[in-house]
C-alpha cells in the first residue's frame, strides 16, 4: 500500500491534517511523536518535527527509515521574498537551498559543500500534480525557490543577502534539509508553504497573527494533493 509522509515543523502546521484523519495511532519514536493512519486506502504518517535544519532532518529520515514512507509532502508557513508573494499565498519549491552554509572563506560559493549541491529540486511530477490541483480549485499556487536557515529573518539586509545568493523567494527553516534528506534516499518530495510575513523588521508581528490562518491554507491544499494522489494510483 502506498505510504504518504506529511510534515510539518511546528503543531499548528499538521493539526489542521490530523483533523481530516478520522482515526489515528500515535508512535512515540526518537524523541518525538509520529500519528498513522489509513486514509482512503492509502497510509499516511503524520508528524512535526519542531522548528529547524536539525529537526526536519530527523523527522524526514525517521519518516523514510523507519516509517517507510513513499513521498513526502511538507506543508507549513514562509516568509515572503518576493514582492508578489502576499500574506496567506500559496509557494510551491521547485528547488531548495541552505541559505547559511557558508565556508566562502574557502572559495566556494554560498550554500554550497563539497559532495553537495547549492540547490535541490523537488519532484517535478509532484509540481505538475499540484498545477492540476490549484486549476481544479481555482487557486493559484507560484513555483519559486526556497532558501532555508536557521534563523527567523526579519531584517531586509539578510533578506537581500538571500536574494542575491539564491534569488529566493520565500524563505523557511526547514525545506531544504527535507530536500536533501528525501533527494539522498530517493523519495519523492513536495515543499509548501503559505506565507505568515515577509522576513522584515514586522515579521514576528505578522507570523504571530498570521501563521495559524497561514498553516490552515497549505494543510488543506496538500490534503488536495493526498487526494489527487489517491486517486492516481486507483
Ligand atoms: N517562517 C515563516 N516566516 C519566517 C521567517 N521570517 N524566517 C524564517 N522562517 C520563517
Amino acid at each position: 500500500m502506498l505510504k504518504i509522509a506529511i510534515m510539518g515543523a511546528m503543531p499548528e502546521e499538521i493539526t489542521p491534517i490530523l483533523e481530516k484523519l478520522n482515526n489515528y495511532k500515535t508512535i512515540k519514536y526518537a524523541d518525538n511523536e509520529y500519528y498513522e493512519a489509513t486514509y482512503e486506502g492509502v497510509e499516511i504518517v503524520v508528524a512535526y518535527s519542531k522548528i529547524g535544519k536539525v529537526f526536519s532532518t530527523l523527522t524526514a529520515t525517521t519518516m523514510i527509515q523507519h516509517f517507510g514512507c513513499d513521498i513526502l509532502l511538507f506543508s507549513g508557513v514562509a516568509g515572503g521574498i518576493n514582492p508578489s508573494l502576499k500574506i496567506g499565498d500559496l509557494i510551491v519549491a521547485t528547488k531548495l537551498a541552505q541559505h547559511d552554509l557558508d565556508i566562502t572563506a574557502f572559495g566556494h560559493p554560498m550554500g554550497f559543500v563539497p559532495g553537495g549541491s547549492v540547490f535541490v529540486e523537488a519532484d517535478k511530477n509532484l509540481i505538475e500534480l499540484s498545477k492540476k490541483v490549484a486549476k481544479e480549485l481555482g487557486k493559484t499556487v507560484q513555483e519559486g525557490v526556497i532558501a532555508t536557515g536557521d534563523q527567523f529573518v526579519h531584517n531586509e539586509k539578510v533578506k537581500d543577502n538571500i536574494v542575491k545568493y539564491f534569488n529566493a523567494d520565500a524563505l523557511e527553516m526547514e525545506g531544504a534539509s527535507v530536500a536533501v534528506v528525501c533527494n539522498a534516499l530517493n523519495i519523492p518530495f513536495f515543499i509548501l508553504r503559505a506565507i505568515s510575513d515577509t522576513a522584515d523588521t514586522d515579521a514576528s508581528f505578522s507570523f504571530d497573527e498570521f501563521m495559524q490562518s497561514s498553516a490552515i491554507i497549505s494543510a488543506e491544499f496538500i490534503m488536495k494533493m493526498v487526494q489527487s494522489i489517491i486517486g492516481n494510483n486507483k
